[in-house]
């Protein structure tokens, strides 16, 4: 590996762990030197190779072309074994080396070291949710520097892909099912948390960012948010709910519909619905429209919110209640 490590130096890939390269963002997490060296490795050799065989193609090309018509077509040798062997080996040799530095790289992202900080990741359309070991839920993800943190995942609906580009990290989030992946990020700083599987009209929407904090940051942050619904007024706690569990992706509180209805003067008012019947927006509407979202679809909308039975605790949605009807008064 040393022999590699010099040569991967020598091609400019040596980099500080913390640079991108002219290809690559900022290198965020432990394992984003071993991906771009990688990488650097396999596009090295295919644009050596590229280079070598289009070369040679206008070398001959040039060189042998016949000139005139009479010229007559000399005999040329038809096999040459010791040049058929280094093409093939020499080729083996390559792609052995590929394989195990692919693999090797492979087999490190997929197992997580033991005694990982567990963070579960939700993915819905259209927004992550993080929830903490102590029960806290998070639209963005709050981690502190140097801890190996392991992200179990699933989805609420369809296919999304968690993909982390300065962490070189990419792993699909799929209905049925837990997806893992980890990664260990040296410095705090922020990076962005992309969808990369196209999931609907929000896809691109689906944005997160991962804050890595010193760790008595950290641990000063989650004492601070922990517990928020019983410290803050109702109607503030709603707020934060609604954009921790990614209401605001289709909501609005600006009185511009999204992909569903705003939340501006909502409260106390008459919804007409897509069977032409009419509703009074009061509390247990917005319970019911919470809950069971397909069973009164306001008109002009389309019946796309997933259900949050389950996923709001009666707390959660009577302060979120609060929130809406503050926006009426
Ligand atoms: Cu979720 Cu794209």
């Amino acid at each position: 590996m040393n022999l590699l490590s010099t040569l991967f130096t020598r091609l400019g890939m040596g980099l500080p762990a913390s640079a991108g390269g002219f290809w690559m963002p900022e290198r965020g997490s432990s394992v984003a030197t071993g991906v771009d060296q990688v990488f650097g490795f396999i596009l090295w050799i295919a644009l050596f190779f590229f280079v070598l065989v289009v070369g040679l193609m206008v070398i001959f090309v040039l060189r042998y072309h016949r000139r005139d018509e009479e010229e007559v077509v000399e005999a040329s040798p038809h096999h040459s074994t010791s040049l058929e062997l280094t093409w093939s080996i020499i080729p083996l040799i390559i792609v052995c080396v590929i394989f195990y530095l692919g693999f090797k790289g492979f087999m490190n992202l997929n197992v997580a070291p033991r005694d990982a900080y567990e963070v579960l990741v939700t993915g819905q359309k259209w927004a992550w949710e993080f929830t903490y070991p102590n029960g806290y839920a998070d639209k963005d993800l709050h981690v502190p520097a140097g801890a190996t943190v392991r992200l179990v995942m699933r989805s609420e609906d369809v296919i999304h892909s968690f993909y982390v580009p300065d962490f070189r990290i990419k792993r699909d989030v799929v209905p049925g099912r837990y997806t893992k992946a980890w990664f260990t990020a040296p410095a705090p700083g922020e990076h962005r948390i992309l969808c990369a599987e196209f999931c609907g009209t929000g896809h691109s929407d689906m944005l997160a960012t991962v804050y890595v904090h010193e760790p008595a940051d950290f641990q000063a942050w989650m004492a601070g948010v922990a517990g928020f619904i019983d410290k803050l007024p109702p109607a503030e706690a709603g707020e934060r709910i609604s954009q921790g569990k990614g209401c605001m992706v289709c909501h609005t509180a600006d009185g511009k519909p999204l992909v569903g209805p705003t939340y501006k003067g909502l409260f106390g008012s008459t919804r007409i619905l897509t069977d032409g019947s009419e509703v009074v927006a009061d509390e247990d509407y917005l319970r019911e429209s919470m809950l069971d979202p397909a069973a009164k679809v306001a008109a002009g909308f389309q019946p796309v919110m997933p259900t949050f039975q389950g996923r709001l605790s009666d707390k959660e949605i009577t302060v979120l209640i609060e929130y809406i009807k503050s926006l009426s008064e």
